[in-house]
């Protein structure tokens, strides 16, 4: 039986380059076997990391790869639908990238595509793995915080039309092309928001409403946006996403407000391991900082291909069903809807 999983990357840019093929690198039952992207030089800045494995410009070939076992899409939002119906079709196991897809449709047909396939699907949502992400919904869950009563999210950045990763010198600003991105700073960044509070509060949100602005940019999508809900249990949550935050303020905050305490994540939404979780005693309002132990704050991508690849490894299902994603998918399109609805002006 096989010890490690081969994958291959289906797109080659930013997040595959500076987190997804370091972590599939450094998970111990995790091989990278193949890469695919139109762009050569894209493929070259990840074959520098580890030389040697295959890359293809051509879909099929890629997917040909021998003993390739499951693949990382990692392409601009509105492929997502397409390479995962074809890699489903070649029996590869999949993990894409968030957004599932630019609509629900192409999301429920590409969980219909993997199961008619017999291959697992799970979304890359990398923030489930961070570990102070982890901490806090054990805390929540072995009732540290009592009733939780509401939770908030502010998730922000900088994205100007031109605007290029970090670590590139040029770049396609596909985030800023409705057809490709399936919208702005709301569907890039509230699915990590949805996705994390569901899982960290243990209950569903079932009711959402937002509003979207084109307050800074000029570009067709919104660059900012807040959403309000109701979680079954009761409690409530606020977000506010943003691509028209400057970079310097702090925009990076999760909160969960219990009863008994409050817990601030600062930092910790992102790709990378770090930041802070502090608690707050309802009673005395002391604060303690939970300690993560530096072996365990490890990059959630890396955590995420290892949990992917165990569960392939056993033969059992990811910790996170395609079902709850796509519950996530249907939150984004009720929220959306409602920004473009009735609004309630105060006018004189
Ligand atoms: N989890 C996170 O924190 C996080 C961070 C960044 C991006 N993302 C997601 O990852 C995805 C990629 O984002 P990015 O910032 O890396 O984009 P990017 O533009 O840097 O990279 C996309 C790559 O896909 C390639 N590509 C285009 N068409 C392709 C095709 N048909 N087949 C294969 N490759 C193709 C492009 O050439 C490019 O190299 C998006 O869905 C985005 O939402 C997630």
């Amino acid at each position: 039986m096989n010890s490690k999983i081969n994958w291959g990357i289906l797109g080659c840019g930013w997040v595959a380059r500076d987190y997804v093929a370091p972590g599939i690198l450094a998970a111990s039952n995790a091989c990278l076997v193949a890469l695919s992207d139109p762009d050569p030089s894209a493929m070259a800045a990840i074959t520098a990391l580890s030389p040697g494995m295959a890359s293809y410009t051509e879909l099929d070939r890629f997917l040909q790869t021998p003993g390739l076992d499951a693949v990382y899409i990692a392409t601009p939002n509105h492929l997502h639908r397409p390479l995962t119906e074809a890699a489903a079709r070649a029996g590869k196991h999949i993990l894409c990238e968030k957004p599932m897809a630019t609509i629900t449709t192409d999301a429920e047909a590409m969980v219909s595509a993997c199961r008619d396939a017999c291959v697992q699907y799970g979304t890359a949502f990398d923030q489930r793995f961070q570990a102070r992400h982890r901490a806090l919904k054990d805390l929540a869950a072995s009732g540290a915080l009592g009733t939780i009563t509401a939770a908030r999210v502010h998730y922000a950045c900088w994205t100007p039309s031109d605007w290029v990763p970090p670590t590139q010198s040029a770049h396609d600003n596909w985030r800023v092309d409705p057809a490709r991105a399936g919208g702005g700073a709301f569907i890039d960044l509230a699915p990590h928001g949805l996705d994390l509070l569901q899982w960290i509060v243990g209950e569903q949100i079932i009711e959402v409403g937002s509003l979207f602005q084109r307050r800074v940019f000029e570009y067709p999508v919104d660059d900012g946006a807040v959403l309000m809900g109701r979680f079954e249990n009761g409690a409530l949550l606020t977000m506010n996403v943003a691509y028209n935050c400057p970079d310097a303020f702090p925009r990076r905050t999760l909160e969960i407000v219990g009863t008994e305490a409050m817990a601030i994540a600062f930092n910790t939404m992102g790709q990378t391991p770090g930041g802070s979780l502090t608690l707050v005693n309802a009673k005395t309002g002391a604060s303690r900082e939970v300690l993560i132990p530096e072996a365990d704050d490890l990059s959630p991508f890396q955590s995420q291909i290892a949990a992917f690849s165990q569960a392939l490894l056993d033969g059992a299902p990811f910790a996170f069903t395609p079902e709850r994603d796509l519950h996530t998918m249907r939150l984004l399109e009720m929220a959306s809807a409602s920004a473009g609805g009735v609004r309630i002006a105060i006018t004189g």
